[in-house]
């Protein structure tokens, strides 16, 4: 295993150096390759980290029934490691951090690892995806430490129908979480709701309705595979279909712009308050604009939400590597980032981690 590891790092070491000789003058018109630009010359500037695996709810789209196999405490991540990883990468450019789970909430030391963030030079955004249960006990903590950002998962407006699928209660409770956020002054607050056939697929117009009178952004995701979730075609909805079935309410339903690195295609039905996205990692994917790179709650870098190379900054930090040695692993591990997935089908046939794992 370490062998295996200091391998990797002194290929990436030459690797690194000849990059180094051959880099040409500048010119003003000329961007250098950085440390976080890989070679289809995609910037990663939004890291998501992960701070836990586990959660509250049991999300039958995220995790198998069964449960996962939780990673023992001493292999995940610590805060100072968070920390740590969090600097290096922002000294490299990243400019947004988001944290995830599992359900982020269930950190412990949640507060101070946003206090934390919030103090690094050049980190302009910390946010966070929740799923929402414990926001009115813990959002005005954490709106104080700093969190920037709130988006909220919420894949049905009927409190039965939530049960079954996150096979606990608790759809209350989010409510009054969302209520919460913008009381506080959360504005939009983003609601990220996946849509599954014949499960929700007939609530998307009730969840448009939400946008009418207030600054809602509700993002439609389309289901995606990943280990575990026994994702099949048939249950997905397309971004296709369900703009048509918006359209058929809304004729005037229309595109709004996008910003450049944006997951979501905006929406909105002309003269509402708020608006409606599209995450069509599937029909659609937006693999050309990504600018997002992954740590997972046991320390592994991922670059690609489908893809299964990793790469352990918890095992270099503890076997003392030094900053130089560090960065020069993740900016190889960013050079070997694919230009887009593979495709839905070889995706859902493809070995990853079960999504609670990954973090969205
Ligand atoms: P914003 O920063 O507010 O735009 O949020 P986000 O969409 O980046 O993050 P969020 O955690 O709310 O994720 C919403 C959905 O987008 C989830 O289903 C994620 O899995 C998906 N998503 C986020 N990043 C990526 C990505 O890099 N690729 C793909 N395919 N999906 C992603
Ligand atoms: N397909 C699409 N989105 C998913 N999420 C979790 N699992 C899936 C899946 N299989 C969403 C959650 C959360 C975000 C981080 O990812 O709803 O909002
Ligand atoms: Fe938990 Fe989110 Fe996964 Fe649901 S989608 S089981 S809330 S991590």
């Amino acid at each position: 295993m370490h062998k295996l590891f200091f391998r990797i790092l002194s290929d990436v070491s030459k690797r690194t150096f000849s990059t180094k000789i051959s880099v040409p003058v500048a010119k003003e018109d000329v961007k250098l390759p950085t440390v976080l630009t890989d070679l289809f010359g995609r910037n990663h500037t939004y890291l998501r980290i992960s701070l836990t695996e586990k959660c509250n709810l049991r999300c039958k789209y995220c995790m198998p029934a069964e449960g996962v196999k939780l990673t023992e405490n001493s292999k995940l991540l610590t805060t100072d490691e968070v920390l740590k990883i969090a600097e290096l990468f922002v000294k490299e450019g990243v400019t947004k951090i988001r944290l995830t789970g599992g359900e982020p909430t269930i950190r412990r030391d949640l507060v101070d690892i946003i206090y934390n963030l919030k103090k690094i030079d050049g980190l302009q955004i910390v946010a966070m995806t929740t799923n929402g249960l414990v926001l009115t006990k813990q959002l005005v903590s954490l709106q104080k430490a700093g969190l920037d950002i709130l988006n909220v998962s919420l894949d049905t407006l009927k409190p039965e129908r939530y049960e079954v699928m996150a096979r606990r209660k608790g759809w209350q409770r989010v409510m009054m979480g969302i209520d919460l956020a913008f009381q506080l002054g959360y504005n939009p607050v983003k609601i990220n709701c996946v849509m599954m056939k014949d499960f929700n697929d007939d609530e998307i117009c009730d969840f448009v309705e939400l946008t009418r009178d207030k600054n809602f952004d509700v993002r439609f995701i389309e289901y995606m595979p990943f280990t575990g979730n026994k994702w099949d075609v048939k249950k997905m909805v397309s971004y296709k279909d369900m703009v048509n079935k918006i359209r058929q309410k809304w004729p005037d339903f229309s595109p709004l712009e996008n910003n450049p690195n944006d997951t979501s295609k905006a929406w909105k039905v002309p003269g509402y308050e708020g608006q409606i996205g599209f995450i069509t990692s599937m029909s659609d994917h937006f693999c050309g604009s990504c600018n997002r790179l992954r740590i997972t709650a046991d320390g592994n870098l991922k670059v690609c939400l489908f893809g299964n190379t990793e790469v352990s900054l918890r095992d270099a930090i503890r076997n003392k590597c030094s900053d130089d040695d560090l960065t020069a692993l993740i900016s190889a591990a960013v050079k070997r980032k694919k230009k887009q997935h593979a495709g839905m089908m070889n995706i859902s046939q493809m070995a990853n981690r079960p999504m609670i794992l990954i973090g969205g």
